[in-house]
């Protein structure tokens, strides 16, 4: 990644990630939301949009404008909208937000918080796709991860427009009128698309470039990721255009979801299996943390696959699907990029910092940044904390699920302070720390 230049608001977008993220534990903790109130009720949905939109989304988008043109050796489409998108999705989920907490009756808020919230989320989001689909378009024809991008921001674009949809409706609009259904037969694609589509696809294609690279492992057989990708984009188009023909009326969504299953799981399988091998022919021996803990994450997403199957094939799946959400947003997409923002932060910051006078003045290697053993902790009690939430949630032990989330809270906030640290160069040694020509970063915000 040497010579990319850096996005000037990747780590703001990290930042304004992590507040989310806290934000939405917090409520957890305080009892608010599910299990505590039904799953699809307002109050879940401020959760569940908090951690999805305000922390996976926004830590996805901030990452990919960093990593795209890495992918493609291409510079961004355009840096200047990364900024705007930033505002739009902000305030758009903070308009959402307010809009299910009056549907919530929390306050007396007006008709039109959900679908302006919705329409500010849109244009984004739609920021965020054109700028990275410009991006790959210059670049065809496509790398393989950079075509579990291309899969990632097509679903992107199919949950929004449910969502916007969703919106119409529950704020009781004529143009929602038309849609008596919608709520029933689109959450389901609205969220595949989302948690499934987005957020897994996407992260799936981005860690074959950044495990081979952090593990020193080859990856430049053209076959690598191709059955995963395969297999994945298949099992995307039957869920989601069968999930489109429910909609009308055409099939039922568990045929659809029957024949898609298969496919994700075939998916999931070869991905792991490539995964394996990366590990297996890493050049690397003793593994740095965020890979230690990215391969965490990957077992908390084999063990999501096999308890889905398990709840599908002893018919839990309706009354346990809360779990199975939770383990795949916590234990494997939030550990996840967590892993991932401990690399990211640091190199950022290191390229920032020392990149200028690399060559001229000796400069600090990028692990001297960081403090694993102190940081290492922080991701057990993480990854301890999800696992145990989501099996408080299986047993409907809604105290032990806010304890569990509870510590999951405070290792964020101990991971929060280790990023804050790095961003200070609060672990480089002294002589080394900043030398002459170099400029401490701003907490927030790149120079570029
Ligand atoms: C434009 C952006 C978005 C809007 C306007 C929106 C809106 C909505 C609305 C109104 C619902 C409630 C439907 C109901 O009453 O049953 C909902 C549900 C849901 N949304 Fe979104 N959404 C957006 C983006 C996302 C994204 C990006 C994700 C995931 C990555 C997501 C994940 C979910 C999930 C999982 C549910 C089901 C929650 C439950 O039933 O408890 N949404 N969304």
């Amino acid at each position: 990644m040497i010579g990319t230049s850096l996005c000037r608001w990747a780590i703001s977008y990290c930042a304004v990630a992590i507040a989310w993220l806290l934000l939405a534990e917090g409520l957890m903790v305080a009892g608010f939301g599910f299990p505590n109130h039904d799953i699809g009720g307002p109050d879940t949905l401020v959760i569940v949009h908090m951690v999805c939109v305000g922390w996976l989304s926004m830590a996805l988008c901030g990452a990919l404008f960093q990593f795209v043109p890495v992918l493609v050796a291409r510079p961004l489409y355009a840096e200047r909208w990364t900024l705007p998108a930033l505002a739009l999705l902000t305030l758009g989920l903070t308009v959402l937000l307010a809009g299910f907490l009056a549907l919530g009756g929390h306050f007396n808020g007006p008709a039109w918080l959900l679908p302006v919230g919705a329409v500010l989320l849109i244009a984004g989001f739609a920021l965020v796709v054109v700028n990275l689909s410009m991006t790959l378009w210059s670049a065809r024809p496509l790398p393989g991860p950079a075509r579990f991008v291309a899969g990632g921001l097509a679903c992107i674009c199919v949950t929004t427009a449910f969502g916007g949809m969703f919106s119409l409706v529950l704020s009781g609009t004529a143009a929602g009128a038309q849609w008596p259904d919608l709520l029933i037969s689109g959450v389901p694609i609205h969220a595949i698309a989302g948690l499934g589509g987005w957020l897994t696809f996407t992260a799936m294609g981005v860690s074959y470039r950044l495990l081979a690279m952090f593990m020193l492992a080859p990856d430049g057989d053209v076959r690598l990721g191709r059955l995963a990708w395969l297999a994945g984009i298949t099992a995307l188009a039957v869920g989601l255009v069968g999930g489109v023909l429910t909609f009308w009326r055409m099939t039922g969504l568990n045929l659809a979801l029957l024949l898609a299953g298969p496919a994700a799981l075939l998916s999931l399988a070869a991905y792991g299996r490539d995964v394996l091998g990366l590990y297996r022919t890493r050049k690397r021996r003793a593994l740095e943390l965020n890979t230690r803990m990215s391969l965490a994450a990957l077992v908390s997403l084999a063990a999501a696959a096999i308890l889905g199957a398990a709840l599908l094939a002893i018919g839990f799946f309706q009354s346990h699907v809360g779990a199975l959400a939770f383990l795949v947003a916590f234990g494997w997409l939030t550990g996840l990029v967590l892993a991932n923002l401990y690399k990211i932060v640091p190199f950022l910051t290191w390229l920032e910092t020392y990149g200028p006078v690399m060559g001229r003045m000796p400069t600090p290697r990028v692990q001297d940044l960081v403090a694993e053993r102190r940081a290492l902790k922080w991701f057990v009690v993480f990854f301890a904390g999800s696992w145990a939430a989501t099996l408080m949630l299986l047993l409907d032990a809604a105290l032990g699920f806010r304890v569990a989330v509870a510590a999951v809270m405070l290792a964020t906030l101990g991971l929060s302070e280790e990023f804050i640290r790095a961003r200070r160069l609060a672990d480089v040694a002294e002589p080394l720390r900043l030398p002459t020509g170099a400029a401490m970063p701003h907490l927030l915000v790149s120079r570029n």
